[in-house]
């Protein structure tokens, strides 16, 4: 396995051990009485070991606050998060997020973004000098080690926030809709660019998103989410070979058939927050139509 050769050095190497994340029975809501709101419950899933585990739900279904209890910013009110069986407690470098919006530091250069994490905690060794170089080029941005955030694009900045929390080495990558806002072609080369990352490394990942394409071309498994209070729908075993190319992935029956299976129950969950009168609901019932003729289209 790739994580585990030599050439790559410590601080980016998966732990062969580590990594798995049990979600038990898990509840979540807001406010109080009469006024509170379920916004996760009775949720149970497994993120496995070295797995690359996709969630896929509806806008506003809970996704962001199911990875606010992984990461340990909020507690659950009922059921237990589990990492390697030990219990969530708070914030750790183990389980590292990775958010929509950019968290570069706009007056830092990319090499200080990167090293931001190793040079809080006292740790501007050289052999943390080594790791930031060798991510620098895994993420293609060596080039522009020195240019500060606005000088990027926005693919560059993603592939940079990347860099900045695999140096960690955290157990767990958590990544809640990192593409978002993207351009569809920059998208597309993310898409590549972070499935050859995982691929390499075979770290446990957990990516979040609305992307049906997104979701299929990544994913070792899919986790497909009910409308709020969201709990997990169905599991999708995504069993396309590595690793994968664009043109293979969206090419392939079995992709189609995921993307039909997985569209239908996305739309019954939409169309429950339809009838609610949700806005993001009928905006997905709309992109949803228009996806469908296209993946019949390509059968
Ligand atoms: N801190 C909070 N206080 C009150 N309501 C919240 C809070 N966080 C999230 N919610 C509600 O929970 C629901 C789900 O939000 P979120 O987890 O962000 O959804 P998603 O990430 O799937 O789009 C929303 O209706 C939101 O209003
Ligand atoms: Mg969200």
């Amino acid at each position: 396995m790739a994580a585990l050769d030599n050439q790559v050095p410590s601080a980016v190497k998966a732990r062969a051990d580590a990594g798995e994340i049990q979600v038990t029975n898990v509840s979540r809501s807001y406010g109080v009485a009469r006024f509170a709101k379920d916004v996760v419950r009775d949720c149970s899933f497994t993120i496995e070991r070295h797995k690359l585990t996709v969630m896929i739900g509806p806008s506003g279904c809970g996704k962001t606050t199911l990875i606010r209890m992984l990461a340990g910013f909020e507690k659950p009110n009922a059921g237990s998060i589990t990492l390697d069986g030990k219990p969530v407690t708070g914030p750790n470098k183990d389980r590292l997020v990775v958010f929509q919006e950019t968290a570069l530091f706009p007056w830092m250069t990319t090499y200080e973004n990167i090293m931001y994490g190793p040079r809080a905690r006292g740790e501007d060794s050289q052999h943390a000098r080594d790791q930031a170089k060798f991510l620098l080029d895994k993420v293609g941005l060596t080039g522009f080690r020195d240019k500060y955030p606005p000088q990027l694009s926005g693919g560059m900045q993603r592939r940079a926030e990347l860099a900045r929390a695999m140096i960690n080495n955290p157990v767990v990558m958590i990544l809640d809709e990192p593409f978002r806002g993207l351009d569809a072609m920059s998208k597309e080369l993310m898409w590549e660019y972070y499935a050859g990352l995982y691929e390499e490394f075979r770290r446990t990942n957990f990516f979040v998103t609305t992307d049906i394409d997104e979701a299929i071309f990544l994913a070792d498994r899919l986790l497909i989410m009910s409308n709020i209070p969201t709990r997990v729908r169905a599991v999708i075993e995504v069993d396309l070979p590595r690793p994968r190319r664009l043109a293979d992935i969206f090419d392939s029956e079995r992709a189609n058939e995921v993307k039909i299976q997985a569209l239908s129950l996305l739309h019954e969950e939409a169309m429950k927050s339809f009838t609610g009168g949700s806005k993001a609901a009928a905006d997905f019932v709309e992109a949803y139509s228009k996806r469908m003729g296209k993946a019949k289209a390509g059968a």
